[in-house]
């Protein structure tokens, strides 16, 4: 088998760091070079190299390529692992299995290979996975190669963890660990092979709409914010607070939910608890066209200590089997519900929502498709007026946005029914100070 690696992919290869990423851009070489990189130490009987992938089907895909390469030189694939005739072997595995981060626990593999990075959720997941690296066998070193796109609900602590503050290129040495982490960045263009035979590719790169070009095709790892983003310096905060990342349920807290009922077409339910001024926004649930009882079965599911779910005011469609209202649904299946009057214009909906956006957490493993949604709900720019639209664009963001948009009036809602608890149910008349907070009045 003859394999020459192109320059960028020398580097990587020749890297001694403990940790790196290697990539950003599409087509310059990552799993090539992953798939190269495991073989290194091949001839040791005690080698065990271990290779993570997405899901079933990438990972038979990667079983694919790397076959060609390591069959080349002896290997046979028995189950899930490569074995070599020196007694070497690479396992195989995929972040769909259960206990995909656990199950490693207490093994011992010198070389991890994780393809496509940002799909692991969180940093402590990340953590766990790679908790069997290590080596007890004198001479192979442990090493992680990771290899990304800057997409991927992983997208933020991955470029923390490996790109923010740093030089690419350039080993730095983590604080507490004392362990190293190099990222090396590589586009098309370090792919000659590609460039050659393949030349159009660039030209498909070039044609991409320009947040994923800028991603694809330069691997850039800045957040980009579309044009016209009604949540976009929002979200920018959120993230640079390390708002949004993992936030685990708290046990003891009841879970409230805030809807947004599509008529026959799309239902958003995001679920949050409360926990001082926190908002904590732990999971979501969407879909099309579904029966209600899907959606009191997804609740179910989850096993939450249910709180109150708040509905739009508005949500008067009539089940023409049962010509029960959602609402009345709900109740049926035992849910304490509230409706919520929502301010006509989407406008106002806005300005009563932008105050609380400070306050929330997301959940990024459970709420990906909700934050994806907030980032991209917008304005569109009205080329007569030259300015942006006063009302949102109506499109798939749209229901997540208003969903959400329920919570002023949600936590309105709860912190009221807190006093009028503390108080012995007694009516009190309630103020609030310049921080929201309430101050106590009888
Ligand atoms: N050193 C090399 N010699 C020959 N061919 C190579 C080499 N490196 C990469 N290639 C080929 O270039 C193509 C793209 O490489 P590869 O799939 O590794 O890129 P990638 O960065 O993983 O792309 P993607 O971002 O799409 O996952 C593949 O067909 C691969 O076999
Ligand atoms: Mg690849």
């Amino acid at each position: 088998m003859i394999w020459k690696p192109h320059k960028k992919q020398e580097q990587a290869l020749r890297t001694n760091s403990f940790e790196i990423l290697f990539g950003g851009a599409r087509g310059g070489g990552k799993s090539d070079a992953g798939i190269m990189w495991l073989l290194y130490d091949k001839d040791n009987a005690r080698y065990r190299g271990l290779v993570i992938r997405r899901n079933a089907t990438d990972l038979n895909d990667w079983i694919a390529r790397a076959r060609l390469k390591y069959e080349a030189v002896g290997a046979v694939f028995v189950g899930n692992e490569f074995r070599f005739p020196s007694g070497a072997t690479i396992v195989t595995g995929h972040l769909k299995d259960d206990q995909a981060f656990t199950k490693y626990q207490g093994h011992e593999y010198q070389k991890i290979l994780i393809e496509e990075l940002t799909q692991i959720a969180s940093e402590e997941l990340y953590m766990k996975l790679i908790s069997s690296c290590r080596s007890t066998v004198p001479g192979l070193k442990p090493q992680i190669f990771c290899t990304s796109n800057p997409d991927g609900v992983g997208r933020f602590w991955v470029k923390r963890r490996f790109i923010e503050r740093r030089i690419p290129g350039e080993q730095y040495t983590d604080e507490v660990s004392g362990r190293t982490r190099i990222y090396i960045p590589a586009t098309v263009e370090d792919n000659p092979t590609i460039m050659q035979i393949d030349p159009d590719y660039i030209n498909y790169l070039e044609s991409l709409p320009p947040d994923l070009k800028a991603q694809w095709r330069y691997g850039s790892w800045d957040y980009t914010i579309v044009k016209g983003a009604i949540y976009g310096s929002d979200m920018i905060q959120a993230n640079k607070e390390n708002r949004i990342g993992l936030v685990p349920l708290l046990p003891y807290e009841e879970v409230h939910t805030v809807w947004d009922i599509g008529l026959s077409d799309k239902m958003v339910c995001w679920f949050f608890q409360v926990k001082g001024l926190e908002v904590r926004v732990i999971d979501i649930v969407y879909d099309d066209n579904k029966e209600w009882g899907f959606y009191v079965q997804a609740l179910r599911e989850r096993g939450y200590t249910y709180g109150t779910m708040f509905l739009p005011h508005d949500s008067n469609k009539r089940d023409p089997k049962s010509l029960q209202t959602f609402k009345e649904f709900m109740i049926a299946n035992r849910f304490k519900t509230e409706s919520i009057e929502r301010p006509k214009s989407k406008l106002s909906v806005i300005q009563e929502f932008r105050p609380i956006f400070p306050r929330l957490f997301f959940d990024l493993t459970k709420c990906d498709e909700g934050i994806r949604a907030l980032e991209a709900y917008r304005r569109q720019w009205n080329e007569t007026r030259n300015m942006y639209d006063d009302e949102p664009y109506h499109d798939w963001t749209s229901h997540y946005a208003d969903a959400l948009a329920l919570m002023p009036k949600a936590l309105e809602h709860l912190k009221n029914a807190m006093i009028q608890f503390q108080s012995g149910g007694e009516e009190v008349n309630i103020q609030y100070n310049e921080y929201g907070e309430p101050v106590y009045g009888y």
